[in-house]
């Protein structure tokens, strides 16, 4: 009788945390926290300069936009024929809603801003 209520007491257990976890030492474990720790190779690219990609600013809007290819650290800008090309720090990549640098986990490349 006991051993058939210790697994469902065990269950009514972990269903009542709903989906929290814990460290082996019984601290809280934040998932969100696992992205500020080094991690090798990075969560995110690491370009030294802008390398050469298929992107043009043919049949774009003015103003800055993403590249895909480089996992959005790398940014254009487009006036017309004219592109400027510029590179995030390590750790950021283009936010194109708020067209800046953002820490990387805040960004999702190439996912359009409707479906954000
Ligand atoms: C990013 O890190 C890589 C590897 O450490 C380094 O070679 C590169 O210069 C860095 N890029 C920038 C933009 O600082």
């Amino acid at each position: 009788m006991k051993a058939a209520i210790l697994p469902f007491l065990l269950l009514l257990a972990c269903s009542a945390y709903g989906g929290h976890y814990y460290n082996a030492d019984g601290t809280p474990h934040d998932p969100y926290h696992d992205l500020h720790l080094p991690h090798y190779p990075p969560l995110y690219p690491t370009y030294a300069a802008v390398p050469r990609t298929g992107f043009s600013c043919e049949q774009r809007e003015w103003g800055y936009h993403a590249d895909e290819a480089t996992g959005c650290q790398v940014f254009h800008l487009c006036q017309g024929h004219l592109v400027s090309s510029h590179i995030c720090t390590n750790g950021t990549l283009f936010h194109p809603q708020f067209k800046v640098c953002d820490n990387f986990y805040n960004v999702r490349c190439g996912v359009p801003l409707e479906d954000l």
